[in-house]
């Protein structure tokens, strides 16, 4: 496939990554609530003014829509809205464990060491996790990481507490929301041992490219709160994406290829995901990147 190329830079009022706001754009909305119509800073008077109607709370204390008010601030998403029926199972996982497991990406400052319960442990994270399955099985083979996983997909959300459940596993946190607003507002400076971010949205068509992740104001955000050392972990079916990340990743001064100028053979520690494995089936090919943080 053709090369693509890095995507252009978006207008500052629309972007990936908007600068920090000199209004606080993080507004903690409680789970069941509506989305927020008007800015934190507002009296809650105005706040509740003119919000569209709250959605019926289907999980209580579970994950909230849209937990840091993102509606409001023009920012480009690289997810795309999809809702998805929850199952009985994920349903009752996540009743069950959202009030230990679940983080809501409010956008006020995580203390990893609080949430994992161990200021000690290593912290690897994953955006985009889907379903959860590739997740839950690196989280088990790996139980000295904790594993901070981040999606907007609820029933992902929901199946990933309930692998964790049945795994034992003590080392995965579920986050909700948009990643970016964990990476802009909420981890301190070196606080990741790793990311991995594996078969994110390619956003095939032309006009969609500046709603893929891997860009370079992507890279500047996150390379602040890697470690040095810490590996960067991409995999992606769409060659095109692939390409792109490898351009960008390369381009960046703050990290370095595992494996010279060029795409790393598969690792055997990365389980097969589900849209790896719908890849597979169309033929695509599978490209992993591994970069370490200089
Ligand atoms: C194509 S799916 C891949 C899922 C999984 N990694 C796999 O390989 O099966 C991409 C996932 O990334 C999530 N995602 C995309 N952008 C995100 C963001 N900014 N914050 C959190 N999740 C995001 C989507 O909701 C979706 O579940």
């Amino acid at each position: 496939m053709s090369s693509s190329p890095t995507p252009p830079s978006t207008p500052a009022a629309e972007s990936l990554v908007p600068a920090a706001h000199a209004e606080p754009v993080a507004v903690a909305v409680p789970a069941g609530a509506a989305e927020p119509a008007a800015p934190a800073s507002a009296p809650a008077s105005e706040r509740s003014a003119g919000r569209p109607a709250a959605r019926p709370a289907k999980f209580p204390d579970g994950p909230a829509p849209d937990p840091a008010g993102s509606r409001e601030e023009h920012r480009i998403r690289t997810f795309h809205a999809r809702r998805g029926r929850v199952t009985d199972a994920q349903a009752g996982a996540l009743e069950r464990h959202w009030a230990e497991w679940g983080v809501e990406l409010d956008g006020s400052p995580l203390d990893l060491g609080k949430l994992f319960g161990d200021p000690s442990l290593p912290i690897v994270l994953e955006i985009g996790f889907g379903m959860g399955d590739a997740t839950a099985r690196m989280a088990a083979d790996d139980p000295a990481t904790g594993i901070l996983a981040v999606d907007v997909h609820t029933p992902g959300q929901g199946n990933l507490l309930n692998l964790a459940d049945q795994y034992g596993l003590t080392n995965v946190r579920v986050a909700n929301g948009d990643a970016i607003v964990l990476l802009r507002d909420m981890l301190p400076p070196e606080s990741l041992s790793g990311l991995r971010i594996y078969f994110p949205d390619p956003w095939p068509k032309a006009k969609h490219h500046k709603r893929r992740m891997i860009q370079p104001e992507f890279l500047a955000l996150v390379a602040p709160l890697l470690r040095p050392g810490a590996t960067l972990h991409c995999a992606t079916d769409w060659e095109p994406y692939a390409e792109q990340m490898l351009e960008v990743l390369s381009g960046s001064r703050d990290f370095t290829n595992q494996y010279g100028d060029g795409y790393a053979p598969r690792p055997d520690f990365r389980p097969m995901t589900k849209f790896e494995r719908q890849g597979l089936a169309k033929d695509h090919i599978v490209h992993d990147l591994l970069f370490t943080r200089r």
